[in-house]
């Protein structure tokens, strides 16, 4: 069955002569054969979307239904990858990728198996291994909806097309298609919460995130919001990243890619690259794939979740992909809501971030999908839709503040305007790992640090020598956490990543200098002195210990509390 090409505008095409099409079924259109999907039927009449650029198509082409909808061809060959928005490899195309970095994923395969025929298996079981698929174990499960006797059962070299066991009559093949926009199966939610570490000072101990969760980074132009994401998508303790360019710079992909590939994986003794995939629609590439690159992510951080893995989507940005919801819906005559989005944009983002979530997989694992995505509100304006819809359907918000930037305090992550709506139950979750002072820890800083701004406002008015000593105090206080604490340098190499142990030190520390200064207020010491002491150890005690050297803060702290006592 072929139709017609009987409309074309911009990604919007319209078809004629596709009886049985049904929603969301991808077509073939042209001599091109350019991806496009079903998004309305009307009659003889299919509305469809096109992921490519449609420039040549013309009225009377052809378009040819595919039978099935937009899938991901899902198997080893991911991790350490680049694609396109439809999970194509990004090998030969971009010129923003060195071909060498960019090498197309191996053709064969070695499959290892881990089952004998004869064996009763159901979906999510593990039939084999592949070794050599990235730097986690690739698994290859028994798909959804299959269950039986394994009746044949393959082992070493396999191509990407070939099948490597049989259940009862029901081939499996190396490679699974997934529809993207479809959430894989799995058994349960979990019950309770497990940090992610990010590795970044200021959200592990102040702003954390609960693996499974939903975090989003709105931020202004030039704010960093690029660089956090790619801070966390480097040194997060996750064992998959799925890092989604969606409209941002392609120069800006090729720079995750280079650093990925140069930095060794601690835990896996390879690159962080092996551990990462990367999907590009940057904003030189077609407009609609922005749309698709969403849901392709999610859906290959699902797949590597069912294996068991901890897998974190990082997409950057979801305003670029809602650029393209609202193309999209302009063209095809939707009635408008706020500025432009098409009515469906809540419900759009609702599904897009409620695909993360920590569960038990049907073959019983354990395992996660975090997902965390920037949002760049037009002229930082924190009103517009998207940031007001996306703050409804997080755990936790990042917010990149203009002033902090300005003032090269980055991550520039603002104080007042970011919550974690699961740090409590975080809390509960450090006290059982060891550390019951985290939550008063936390509660301490964020008194400070709002104590601090507002002594702040008060001294601009009255003068800081206006101030009783104790408030003076509260005033260093505030920088020695800003500047010692949260502020965190991506070049340095001691700094880029802070261990939790570490993390607890340096706030430690900070904490117990500003204790030790109002000890030395209430002991008749003037404020003026207190504030001459020399704080420089324990402002560069981040960049000048180890990334894990929790013990040699603690000797700073020591030293400092020390020096303090001199001046009594
Ligand atoms: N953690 C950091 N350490 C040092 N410099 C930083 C950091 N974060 C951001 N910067 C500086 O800010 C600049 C802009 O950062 P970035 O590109 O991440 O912002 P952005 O919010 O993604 O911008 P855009 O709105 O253009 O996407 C960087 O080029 C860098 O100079
Ligand atoms: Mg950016």
């Amino acid at each position: 069955m072929t139709g017609r090409v009987v409309r074309v505008s911009g990604p919007l095409v319209e078809v004629e002569g596709l009886d049985g099409l049904s929603m969301l079924e991808l077509v073939a259109l042209g001599p091109q054969r350019i991806s496009a999907e079903t998004v309305a039927l009307r009659g003889a009449r299919a509305t469809l979307q096109a992921y490519e650029y449609t420039g040549g198509l013309k009225v009377g082409d052809l378009a040819e239904p595919a039978g099935a909808r937009l899938s991901g061809h899902l198997g080893p060959g991911l991790l350490g990858h680049a694609f396109d928005g439809l999970l194509r490899p990004l090998s030969a195309a971009p010129l923003w990728l060195d071909p060498e970095r960019a090498a197309a994923p191996p053709a064969e395969w070695e499959f290892v198996p881990s089952i004998a025929v004869g064996t009763e298996v159901a979906a999510g079981d593990i039939l084999g291994t592949v070794p050599g698929a990235g730097s986690v174990e690739h698994r290859v499960l028994v798909p959804p909806g299959v269950a039986g006797t394994v009746t044949w059962v393959g082992a070493g070299t396999v191509r990407a097309a070939d099948p490597v066991a049989r259940v009862g009559t029901t081939e499996v093949g190396l490679v699974e298609r997934w529809p993207i926009r479809e959430p894989r199966p799995f058994r349960e939610r979990t019950h309770g919460v497990v940090p992610l570490h990010t590795g970044q000072r200021v959200l592990d101990l102040l702003y954390p995130l609960a693996r499974g969760a939903a975090a989003a980074v709105p931020g202004g132009f030039g704010t960093g919001k690029t660089m956090l994401l790619q801070q966390i998508a480097k040194w997060c303790d996750a064992d998959v990243i799925v890092y989604v360019g969606c409209g941002e710079r392609g120069n800006e992909m090729a720079d995750v890619l280079d650093s990925l590939a140069d930095l060794k994986d601690e835990r896996t003794g390879g690159t962080l690259i092996e551990r990462t995939v990367i999907i590009a629609n940057t904003s030189n590439m077609p407009m609609m794939a922005r749309e698709s690159s969403i849901h392709t992510g999610i859906c290959v951080a699902e797949y590597y979740r069912d294996m068991g893995h901890d897998a974190v989507v990082i997409a950057d940005s979801t305003s670029r992909w809602a650029e393209a919801l609202r193309e999209f819906a302009n063209r095809f005559g939707e009635l408008p809501a706020e500025e432009g989005y098409p009515a469906s944009l809540a419900s759009e983002l609702a599904a897009f971030y409620q695909r993360a979530g920590r569960v038990t997989t049907l073959g019983g694992r354990t395992a996660s999908v975090t997902v965390i995505g920037a949002v760049s509100p037009p002229g930082g304006d924190m009103t517009e839709p998207v940031t007001t819809d996306t703050q409804r359907f997080v755990r936790a918000l990042w917010l990149l503040d203009r002033d902090l930037a300005y003032a090269r305090h980055y991550p520039a992550v603002s104080w007042t305007g970011s919550f974690a709506r699961d740090a409590e139950a975080l809390a509960v979750w450090h006290a059982a790992a060891g550390d019951p002072s985290w939550a008063r820890r936390r509660a301490r800083a964020a008194a400070l640090l709002a104590e601090a701004d507002r002594l702040a406002d008060l001294a601009e008015i009255i003068g800081t020598s206006s101030l009783p000593g104790h408030e003076r105090v509260v005033l260093l206080g505030g920088r020695l956490l800003r500047d010692g604490v949260l502020m965190q340098n991506a070049l340095s190499a001691n700094d880029a990543f802070c261990s939790a142990a570490k993390g607890a030190a340096l706030l430690d520390l900070v904490l117990d200098v500003v204790d030790a200064c109002q000890h030395l207020i209430e002991r008749g010491v003037p404020a003026t002195l207190v504030e001459r002491a020399d704080f420089g150890p324990v402002l560069r005690a981040r960049e000048e210990t180890g990334p894990d050297d929790a013990g040699a803060v603690a000797s700073r702290r020591d030293a400092a509390l020390g020096a303090l006592e001199e001046l009594a």
